[in-house]
């Protein structure tokens, strides 16, 4: 926010440095003076000293006590600039150049920008690296449940984040559409249900898990077996066996099949992505780089990072750590090609991490994938390392933790999971019931669009407010608590900040930009500004974390500090200019509670 000032007094530390013989500078770095009253910026001199010092050491071979030289150039330095417009006072301590602005400047400046650059405030530069972040890539032929919305609504925050943050953002999803389970799926609806299929997206997206837990207990050895339940059994598997050659050879019956089956899990998928307000710009598939990766196989081998064992009944491996060189275990050996010839899931993300880098020339990669997969996915890094990709080492794993309700927890293979869309629309149900107690005069249109708003916000805050490696245990109550650690909260102060400006518009109160800050500020008001001031370099902090909950807690305490601000001081109540200048402070609190919600992908309603 103050990079003008900033980048003006660098310069004017440049020309000092000219003008007293004194080294240039490599890189002049500001932060922020920790808030003690006053708001400021400071530069230390230590990294200069040194410089100079290396160079007298070299000259002479005298050596310098750089700590006090440091403090001696930035007491020249302060008293060279002498008196800085917009900042009341600068000093030099321990080595350290301080820039005090004046708080009423200060305050002004933050407001100005942020009202300035409304939905855009916070945002980053534009630059040059082009990110990739791959989320919401669940199985096909299985049902959505609470984990995936986790990944779904992590990744889609991430990609925010990073876009927001200004890098290019391509938004990436890898749906597992083969594999045993699929397999087991398209078996069992072909040898029990073909022909049939439920009306509803969801529904029919949903009887898949069905058939599928069916298939699963019809393929299992039971411990009181008859003779004649394993002669069935048997068979069973035996067809499975033979689907799964067959989808292998590319018969036409058996991919028309796993096509029409699939395609009802993918539309599930989108309408589960509008609701989430996700759009993908590119759907890579399992399927699809499933030959490319035996080339890739063959690669490995030819470079000598694999090993083929074929010839001796063995797969192909690739000894990690021994190409790495590592005397201890660490990465472990992985199969990349099965004795049969048949690929693995790592054999699939080598060409799919191939695909990332060469066609969409992406300089850094996030997978959003469970975080028990963690080990594995250093695998395929470090794989890629060895293959020779330069973007290896800018390869990201955002883990993420299991989800659980309090009623407990989940099982696909027994079919005790809990859906996605079940708890959306109990969310809906809940809402309603709630805005209907709360804001009565609310239109029957209006409140079932603020439900879904509040509905969506509570899961997805409830999603993000949690470290993303950490589990959860998904509660309604708490996650719809209006004066809770939720997402309604935050919403609920940002609609606050609506209902005081409609006052004010009420009470013919015209709200002006030219105001000025120079009264004695309350401490809330403080705490409010400096917050919304650290908006901009949270982002910048949160993005190259790779930490979306970075954003979720100030988004907290932006509301926290409002609701303090509100019940401290008065706004419509207090004297002209005060009021002006507060009205003016609770927009630009709004503007960036409502920007800082939507990195999170939460919308903001008018009212609730
Ligand atoms: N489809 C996988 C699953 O549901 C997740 C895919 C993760 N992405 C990847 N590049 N391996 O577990």
């Amino acid at each position: 926010m103050f990079e003008h000032e900033q980048q003006k007094i660098s310069e004017r530390i440049r020309s000092f440095c000219v003008q007293n013989d004194l080294p240039q500078p490599v890189e002049i770095a500001w932060s922020p003076v920790p808030f003690s009253g006053e708001w400021g910026i400071s530069t230390s001199f230590f990294q200069l000293a040194a410089q100079e010092a290396r160079q007298i050491k070299e000259r002479t071979g005298q050596g310098v006590n750089v700590p006090q030289r440091a403090q001696e150039i930035a007491a020249s330095v302060a008293e060279y600039l002498g008196k800085v417009p917009g900042f009341s006072r600068i000093e030099a301590v321990k080595g350290y150049l301080n820039l005090y602005f004046s708080s009423s400047e200060y305050a002004r400046r933050v407001v100005d920008t942020v009202l300035a650059q409304g939905r855009r405030f916070g945002a980053g530069e534009p630059k040059s690296d082009r990110v990739m972040v791959e989320y919401a890539q669940p199985n096909t032929h299985h049902s959505f449940h609470i984990g995936h919305a986790r990944n779904a609504i992590l990744g889609e925050a991430m990609a925010r984040l990073v876009e927001f943050a200004g890098y290019e953002t391509i938004r990436a999803t890898y749906p597992g559409d083969i594999g045993l389970g699929v397999i087991t799926v398209l078996w069992a609806y072909d040898r029990f249900y073909k022909g049939q299929e439920p009306q509803g997206i969801h529904e029919r997206g949903q009887w898949l898990l069905k058939i599928y837990v069916e298939a699963t207990s019809l393929l299992e050895k039971k411990e009181d077996e008859t003779e004649e339940d394993k002669k069935r059994r048997e068979s069973y598997e035996q067809e499975r066996r033979e689907m799964l050659r067959k989808w292998d050879a590319g018969d036409p019956y058996v991919r028309q099949l796993w096509k029409e089956t699939r395609q009802w899990s993918l539309d599930e998928l989108e309408d589960i992505f509008d609701i989430l307000g996700i759009h993908m710009d590119v759907w890579f598939f399992e399927s699809d780089v499933d030959e490319p990766s035996k080339a890739i196989v063959d690669e490995l081998i030819r470079l000598g990072i694999a090993e083929d064992e074929r010839p001796f009944g063995g797969a192909v491996i690739v000894k990690i750590d021994e190409k790495l060189g590592l005397k201890k275990e660490k990465y472990r050996t992985n199969v990349i090609l099965r004795s049969d010839g048949t690929t693995l899931y790592l054999t699939k993300d080598l060409a799919l991490a191939k695909v990332k880098f060469e066609r969409y020339h992406v300089d850094r990669s996030v997978y959003v994938i469970d975080v028990r997969q963690s080990l594995y996915m250093q695998q395929v890094f470090k794989i890629l390392e060895l293959w020779g990709f330069p973007q290896a080492a800018k390869c990201h794993h955002l883990g993420y933790g299991f989800v659980s309700l309090p009623e407990g927890a989940m099982s696909a293979r027994r079919g005790r999971v809990v859906l996605f869309k079940d708890v959306l629309d109990d969310a809906e149900r809940r809402v309603l019931s709630v805005i209907a107690e709360k804001n009565p005069s609310l239109s029957g249109e209006v409140r079932q669009e603020v439900a879904r708003q509040v509905g969506l916000g509570a899961l997805k805050y409830a999603m993000l407010s949690v470290d993303n490696n950490k589990d959860i245990v998904f509660d309604w109550d708490a996650a719809l608590n209006f004066d809770g650690h939720t997402g309604p909260y935050i919403q609920y102060a940002a609609v606050r900040c609506n209902s005081i400006l409609r006052k004010a518009s009420a009470e013919g109160i015209e709200l002006q930009e030219d105001v000025a800050f120079d009264y004695a500020l309350d401490a809330a008001e403080v705490q409010l500004i400096d917050l919304i001031s650290r908006m901009p370099s949270e982002v910048q902090r949160a993005a190259n974390e790779y930490k979306p909950l970075t954003i979720a807690n100030l988004a907290y305490d932006l509301a926290r500090a409002l609701n303090d601000f509100y019940d401290r001081c008065p706004v419509l109540k207090a004297e002209p200019d005060i009021r002006l200048a507060r009205l003016r402070l609770v927009m630009a609190a709004r503007q960036a509670i409502v920007n800082t919600l939507a990195i999170l992908g939460i919308e903001t309603p008018d009212a609730m």
